[in-house]
C-alpha cells in the first residue's frame, strides 16, 4: 500500500501554470462510442487514467482491436453497433461506476452472455438504478444481493443474452436521481432497442453523452432535462470519431482549490472543460469570493474549453444546495475543503448522492474535516463546515481506497502544523496519475512512501 507524506506549506506559495488530464467521463464516451462506431476512429488527448483503461480493457475482451498510437493518442477500430464479440472471461470495471452502469446499457441488448465484475469499492455500489429500467425494457440482468441496501443489487452483474428474434422495446422512464451514467446507459441501450426512449431527470446531469451522440448523427432531442431518442428511420451507422479529450474540470478542481488555500497562490489550469453541466465549483467558488477567472478558449469536440486561473482571497461560507449539486457532485470533497477555510460556517444539503460514490463521501469527509482539527456536523444529505484559521491538525488519513477523498486529504495537509499522512493512495491514478508530480511542480513538498 502506498501513502503519501504532506510536509506543510508554510509560507511558501503554489506558483505555475499546469495542464490537467483529460475528461475522465469523456474519455470513456469516446472508447465506448468509438467501438460502436464504423471506421478507425483517432482519440487523442487521453491520460490513461485507470478507470478510462477498465473501459478500454472491457472492450478489448470483446474483440475490439484498440492501439496505442502515440504518447497520448489511441485508435479504436470500430466493430459497428452489432460487432461486438462474447467475451471469454468476465468483464473486469476495477473501481469504475461509469464502465460498468455504461456496459450495463450496452450489454444488455447483446445476444452474448457477460459478467461484470469490480474491484471492493464497486461492488458497492448500487446497481438497480439501471438493472431496473434496462430490465423494464427487457434486458435480463441479474446481481448480488446488495449488502446494505434492501431490495437493491451490486457487482457482479450476470447479463443474460437475448434469444433469437428477441430485442429491447420501448422505454419511459424517470429517474429519481440527476445521474448521468443512469441517462447514459439507458440512451445506450436505446440505441439497439425498437422503439422510443424516453428519459427525464430531476435535475439536468453532465450530458457528455447526449452531446456526442448527437455529433454521430443519432437521432436524439434534448428538452431541459428531457432526453428522447428514436432511432425509426436511423441507419444504425456511426461514423467513425476524431477528438481530442478537454482537461478534465473535476481534476483541475483539486488545483484551483489549492491555489485558494494556500496564501499568496497563483495557478493556471490549462485547457479545461467547462461545459455547464460541470461547473458547479466555479459557482461555488465565485460565491465564496474566490480569485478566479476563466479565460474561453473557444470548443473542443463540441465541448467548452478555458484556461481557468486561480489565486488566494480570502473566502467566507456559502451555502450548496439543490441543482449546483448535480453539477459539482464530484467536486463536493474538495467544496468541503474551500468551507473549511472559510470564515462562517458552510452547510451542504441535497448531497445524498455522495452517500454512494466511491466511498460514501458524505462519512469520510467528515471523519477528514475531525482530523485535520475542523469542526463539523454530518447531516442525512450533506454537512455543515465551521471554516477554521490558523494551521490545521496534522493529521493521518484513511483514503478508503476513494481517489477524490485522498487528493483532497492531500491539498488540506498542506496547511497543516505538522507533516500529514494520507494511507492508501494508489486509488488517485484512477483520475488523476500525475497529481503528485503537478502539485509538486507548483511547489509543494510531498513524498511517496
Ligand atoms: C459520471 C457521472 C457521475 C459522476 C461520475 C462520472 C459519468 O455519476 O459522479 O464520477 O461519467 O457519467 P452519477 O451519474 O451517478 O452521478
Amino acid at each position: 500500500m502506498t501513502d503519501l507524506a504532506i510536509h506543510p506549506i508554510g509560507e511558501r506559495v503554489l506558483s505555475g501554470s499546469v495542464p490537467v488530464p483529460s475528461d475522465k467521463s469523456i474519455g470513456h464516451r469516446a472508447l465506448l462510442f468509438a467501438a460502436l462506431c464504423n471506421g478507425k476512429s483517432r482519440v487523442s488527448g487521453f491520460s490513461f487514467s485507470a478507470d478510462n483503461v477498465s473501459t478500454a480493457d472491457a472492450l478489448r475482451t470483446m474483440g475490439v482491436r484498440i492501439e496505442t498510437t502515440g504518447k497520448s493518442e489511441l485508435t479504436i477500430h470500430g466493430a459497428g453497433l452489432f460487432g461486438l464479440r462474447a467475451p471469454d472471461r468476465s468483464l473486469d470495471c476495477g473501481n469504475s461506476g461509469t464502465t460498468m452502469r455504461l456496459l450495463t446499457g450496452i450489454l444488455g441488448a447483446q445476444s452474448f452472455a457477460t459478467k461484470l465484475v469490480g474491484d471492493a469499492s464497486l461492488t458497492k455500489r448500487p446497481m438497480m438504478r439501471v438493472v431496473g429500467p434496462l430490465r423494464a425494457r427487457g434486458a435480463r440482468i441479474e446481481g448480488a444481493p446488495h449488502p446494505s441496501r434492501a431490495g437493491d443489487i451490486t457487482a457482479p452483474l450476470e447479463i443474460a443474452g437475448l434469444g433469437e428474434g428477441e430485442y429491447l422495446g420501448p422505454l419511459e422512464y424517470e429517474s429519481p436521481v440527476a445521474s448521468a451514467q443512469i441517462k447514459s446507459a439507458i440512451l445506450l441501450s436505446g440505441l439497439f432497442a425498437h422503439g422510443v426512449t424516453h428519459f427525464k431527470e430531476p435535475n439536468l446531469s453532465r450530458d457528455h453523452t447526449e452531446r456526442m451522440l448527437a455529433a454521430l448523427g443519432v437521432p436524439l432531442r434534448t428538452m431541459g432535462t428531457i432526453v428522447e431518442l428514436d432511432p425509426a428511420g436511423w441507419s444504425g451507422q456511426m461514423p467513425a470519431l476524431d477528438i481530442e479529450i478537454v482537461g478534465d474540470a473535476s481534476a483541475a478542481a483539486f488545483l484551483l482549490a489549492a491555489a485558494q488555500l494556500v496564501p499568496g497562490s497563483r495557478v493556471v489550469t490549462r485547457a479545461v472543460g467547462t461545459n455547464p453541466t460541470r461547473t458547479g465549483l466555479l459557482e461555488i467558488l465565485r460565491d465564496m469570493g474566490a480569485g478566479l477567472s476563466v479565460e474561453p478558449l473557444g470548443e473542443r469536440a463540441g465541448e467548452p474549453i478555458a484556461d481557468i486561473h486561480a489565486w488566494s482571497q480570502p473566502l467566507r461560507a456559502t451555502t450548496v444546495g439543490g441543482e449546483t449539486v448535480a453539477r459539482a457532485i464530484d467536486e463536493i470533497p474538495i467544496a468541503c475543503a474551500l468551507a473549511a477555510r472559510a470564515s462562517g460556517t458552510t452547510s451542504i444539503r441535497d448531497a445524498e448522492e455522495l452517500r454512494v460514490k466511491e466511498s460514501d463521501r458524505i462519512a469520510t469527509m467528515v471523519a477528514v474535516l475531525r482530523a485535520f482539527g475542523v469542526r463539523c456536523e454530518e447531516l442525512p444529505d450533506g454537512l455543515q463546515i465551521e471554516g477554521k484559521q490558523g494551521p490545521l491538525e496534522p493529521a493521518d488519513i484513511d483514503s478508503h481506497g476513494d481517489h477524490r477523498i485522498a487528493m483532497t486529504a492531500t491539498i488540506l495537509g498542506l496547511l497543516g502544523r505538522g507533516p500529514t499522512r494520507v494511507r492508501d493512495v494508489e486509488c488517485i491514478t484512477t483520475s488523476f496519475p500525475r497529481f503528485v508530480g503537478t502539485l509538486r511542480g507548483l511547489g509543494a513538498t510531498i513524498d511517496v512512501c
